[in-house]
């Protein structure tokens, strides 16, 4: 089994945790879309997709698993250091790059290294195009449109 769908089998198993169907639902999907964004982005910008894509499925977890989002970003990326050590299915140099991305995912206004970059407007690209008839919202719109132009679409 490849790594990234073993890490996969790990999450679905937290997720399928969480007793609140819709809750789990969007939490499912969210996951999945960052991930395929996250793909997508690291294809186009030369970065490693499989570790984009692992980072993605792991950036949310501690909220879903806590059912809170204080400080999410920075207690996550410890969560998926116990995860990604456990699991053994990453190098030190590629569990440092996850856990870091996670870490500085909710640092929308700032930039950080550009696996972190990726992290964070995978995670943006999910929020905006998951329903188009929503506002952007304001700390996540120059990243959009930053976003939007790179992929042509203004
Ligand atoms: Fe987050
Ligand atoms: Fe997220």
């Amino acid at each position: 089994m490849g790594r990234l769908k073993e890490l996969r089998r790990f999450v679905d198993e937290v997720l399928n945790r969480m007793e609140d169907p819709d809750k789990r639902t969007s939490a499912i999907a969210h996951l999945y879309g960052v991930s395929l964004s996250a793909t997508i982005l690291a294809n186009k910008r030369g970065l490693d997709p499989e570790i984009a894509a692992m980072a993605a499925m792991l950036h949310d977890l501690h909220a879903y698993k806590s059912g809170s989002y204080d400080d999410h970003a920075h207690l996550g990326a410890e969560l998926a250091r116990k995860v990604l050590n456990e699991l053994k299915l990453t190098s030190p140099e590629e569990t440092d790059a996850i856990c870091s991305a996670i870490y500085h995912h909710d640092d929308k206004l700032v930039v950080d290294s550009p696996m972190d970059e990726l992290l964070k407007d995978a995670d943006v690209m999910d929020h905006c195009f998951k329903d188009i008839s929503k506002p952007v919202k304001e700390k996540e719109q120059e990243r959009f449109s930053r976003l939007c132009e790179e992929f042509g679409m203004n």
